[in-house]
């Protein structure tokens, strides 16, 4: 895999074609499609979770990263300005305190350095973040301490005798009806979380207590007034049989004796604050809180490992300090390794760096993205994104490209003329002279139908439903060239304009898909979109018309350089 070569195209980069703007002549303004209009539904403000550094990134970090980070950029593509777009490191709590004294380091040391590698990361994976929010930063500090203060003036903290299961792999408490009995890291008999098999220990404490049981009420209107509340369907029935099943009371700061490496409570300097309470206020730190509140209430995407402490205690601290509960919160599950949750905790974690090396940035997204549903589990294999690479992005789309751009079919390298009178849009009233056929207009539809169905998906944070459609359209554009045979087509000079027709629908089918790929695979889409001539300025939502009358008014420009295929077919490596 020549990586020289895609490195050589950083994003955003200009294409080298020159294509002056034409005058769009020939359209119809009645044909002007309604997407971006106000019916779309647009979340203006995005968040990741922000990542323990007790242990570097892997796989599963960055596909809430990339799911983040697809919606973002078709918000953009979709004309959105001024969004915000975070994510970062959660860097207080026992869990890092302690990997951090196993490391030797001091913990400031120790989370730079893995908060860095978590940066790297999403730089190096096209993660197109706008705000990187570390815990340890004092803007972050500032907004804890106000929040916290907040819900003390309002009523909603008191100190209390705590007694109860902790879990600091999970940080955070348990009832006795949700541990059980389990078995060391030692071979030694001990209490583990029912839920993540996490070893647990008792704890007895003078703590802050936050009034959850208070908010059951409050959370179930909130449920019932926004069906988006929690997303999708199957997390948000979850989240309501929580809050029906009795919230209680939760302890919210640690002694400081035992809970150094923290936010210290305001006015009692002998109690930390608990760190999934800190951590959930990044959110508003991002948005300027305590000066504003940016954009605010924003969409949160996480695991459904912390869905609870997003969908429960998140908008009960909020509602507490008065301000709005999340617009949404957007639920994925999880990559497991041999039907095992990917976790650093088992330590059955891929190296994203390297597979980074070996898929490219784009081909890793692309499945990440492709195969990821919200709703279920996926098993990791790198078997499994080979071959989908291969199939897909080299078979299908690469080999498109290359078919109808190569210069045996192509020799003057334009984009080229569509003749009406061969191809008439309406079937209906097709012309004598017409050649196309039943498929060709079930190709020509179904990539119309395409815009509007992936933008309602990339709202929904479905990609893997865009990159189906997608990747059907494209099949079916490889199977027209496959019909028409257009390798004979140039043989008869005869036949230069049902080639030409030809090629141009071929071509028409991968500017639409190009432009609808780009917020998953940003640097592919961004070489097939120069290479079809086809300028950074139209590569948006308002792009999106196609065959109009079958007259677009692209026909005839010249192609972009050719920088080579699109994706080289990946070799297996130890076959058995
Ligand atoms: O929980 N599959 O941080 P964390 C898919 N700091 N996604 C996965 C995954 C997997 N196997 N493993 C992890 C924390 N993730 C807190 C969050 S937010 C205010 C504080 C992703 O480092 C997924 O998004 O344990 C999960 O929710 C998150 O990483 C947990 O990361
Ligand atoms: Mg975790």
């Amino acid at each position: 895999m020549s990586m020289g070569a895609l490195r050589l195209m950083t994003l955003g980069q200009t294409c080298t074609a020159s294509v002056s703007r034409h005058a769009r002549v020939g359209w119809s303004s009645l044909n002007v499609r309604a997407l971006g209009s106000s019916n779309v539904r647009r979340n203006d403000f995005l968040t990741t979770p922000i990542f323990y550094v007790n242990a570097v990134p892997h796989i599963g970090h960055l596909y809430s990263a990339l799911i983040a980070d697809c919606a973002h950029r078709w918000q953009r593509i979709s004309g959105a300005e001024g969004t915000i777009f975070s994510t970062g490191t959660d860097e207080h709590g026992l869990k890092v305190q302690q990997a951090a004294s196993l490391a030797g380091k001091e913990p400031l040391e120790f989370c730079d350095k893995v908060s860095q590698e978590f940066r790297r990361l999403f730089n190096s994976s096209y993660i197109q973040y706008t705000d990187y929010i570390r815990t340890t930063e004092k803007r972050h500090h500032t907004a804890v301490n106000t929040f916290w203060t907040t819900l003390q003036d309002n009523g909603f903290i008191y100190k209390g005798e705590y007694e109860g299961w902790y879990s600091t792999s999970d940080e955070t408490f348990l009832s006795s009806q949700q541990v059980e009995d389990g078995i060391g890291k030692d071979g030694s008999k001990v209490k583990v979380s029912v839920e993540t098999g996490n070893a647990v220990e008792w704890t007895s404490e003078t703590n802050y207590m936050f009034k959850l049981s208070d908010f059951s009420t409050p959370l179930l209107e909130w449920l019932d007034k926004n069906p988006r509340a929690v997303y999708p369907p199957k997390f948000n029935n979850m989240v309501r049989q929580w809050v029906q099943d009795g919230l209680q009371d939760l302890s919210v700061s640690r002694q400081r004796d035992r809970l150094q490496w923290g936010i210290p409570v305001p006015g009692d300097s002998s109690q930390t604050i608990y760190v999934w309470l800190d951590a959930l206020v990044n959110y508003l730190t991002v948005s300027g809180f305590p000066g504003q509140t940016k954009l605010w209430p924003a969409t949160h995407i996480v695991g459904k490992d912390i869905l609870k402490f997003h969908a429960i205690y998140w908008p009960a601290f909020l509602m507490a300090a008065g301000l709005s509960p999340p617009k949404s919160i957007v639920c994925h599950s999880h990559w497991t390794m041999g039907n095992f949750k990917m976790s650093k905790s088992r330590g059955n974690v891929v190296d994203p760096f390297d597979r980074l090396k070996t898929y490219t940035p784009d081909g890793l997204r692309f499945f990440l993205l492709r195969e990821g549903v919200l709703h279920s589990d996926g098993d990791y294999t790198d078997e499994k994104i080979l071959k989908l690479l291969n199939s897909e992005l080299a078979d299908t789309f690469g080999n498109l490209l290359s078919r109808v751009t190569g210069k045996a079919l192509n020799p003057s390298q334009v984009f080229p003329k569509c003749h009406a009178e061969l191809f008439p849009w309406q079937q209906s009233s097709q012309l004598a002279s017409g050649r196309a056929t039943a498929e060709d207009y079930a190709l020509v539809s179904a990539v119309s139908l395409l815009p509007d169905s992936v933008d309602s998906h990339y709202n929904n944070f479905e990609a893997y439903k865009s990159l189906d459609e997608i990747m059907s359209c494209l099949r079916q554009a490889n199977a027209f060239i496959q019909r028409h045979e257009p390798w004979y087509l140039i043989k008869n000079k005869d036949q230069e304009p049902w080639l030409e027709t030809v090629l141009y629908v071929a071509m028409e089918t991968l500017r639409i898909c190009g432009i609808l790929m780009q917020p998953v695979i940003p640097e592919m889409a961004e070489r097939l979109l120069c290479r079809l001539g086809v300028e950074e300025s139209d590569r948006t939502l308002k792009d999106l018309e196609c065959f109009q009358g079958m007259q677009r008014v692209i026909e005839s420009r010249p192609l972009g350089e050719d920088t080579g295929v699109l994706f080289s077919r990946l070799q297996f490596k130890n076959r058995r």
